[in-house]
């Protein structure tokens, strides 16, 4: 199933209880390729700069399309000058269901709206599955200067038709 049996939402403060929900289920591993190490179990800690109020600051869900259905995704982006600086978190049992390329679609077209000309991001050199993804998707994964534990990826959008 690619993308299929799911809704996807830009973030609301009423999502709270189910975005604290969700990363409480995310396994360390995937926490920790998401947050590069800094592996804390207090959800609610992680999740609470998501809900302080910032226009610049993009995010987006995935769902599970039906009635009472959890959170099994997430990206976000923030709009900085030049490249927008994204980063990206899916439910384990949801990975390679095509919920990261959805949520990517789907911020890549918020943040379009707001000038965004391309993503840049940092991903653990050791995360192969995100570098595969982003490779797959015509990003450029390219060694961080200064910091060998780390890639850069940067894709520019295609021109809008
Ligand atoms: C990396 C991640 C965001 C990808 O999301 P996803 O929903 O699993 O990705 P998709 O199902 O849309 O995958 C699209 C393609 O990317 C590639 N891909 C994704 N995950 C992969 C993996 N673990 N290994 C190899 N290729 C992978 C595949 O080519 C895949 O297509 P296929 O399944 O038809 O072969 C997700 O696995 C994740 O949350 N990982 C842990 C957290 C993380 O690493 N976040 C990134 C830090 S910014």
């Amino acid at each position: 199933m690619h993308g299929a049996g799911l809704r996807v939402s830009d973030l609301k403060p009423q999502d709270r209880p189910a975005v604290e929900a969700w990363v409480a289920g995310l396994s360390e591993q995937t926490r920790y390729f998401r947050l590069h190490g800094a592996v804390s179990s207090d959800a609610s800690a992680l999740v609470a700069p998501l809900f302080v109020p910032n226009p610049q600051r993009l995010v987006v869900l995935a769902w599970e399309d039906q009635p009472n259905g959890v959170v099994v995704g997430g990206a976000q982006c923030v709009l900085t000058p030049g490249p927008a600086e994204f980063a990206m978190v899916v439910t384990d049992a949801w990975q390679r269901r095509g919920v990261g390329t959805r949520l990517l679609d789907v911020l890549m077209a918020r943040a379009r709206l707001h000038g965004v000309r391309a993503f840049r991001g940092a991903v653990l050199a050791s995360n192969h599955g995100m570098r595969t993804f982003c490779a797959r998707r015509g990003f450029a994964v390219e060694p961080s200067p200064r910091d060998h534990a780390t890639v850069t990826v940067q894709k520019e959008f295609p021109s809008a038709a």
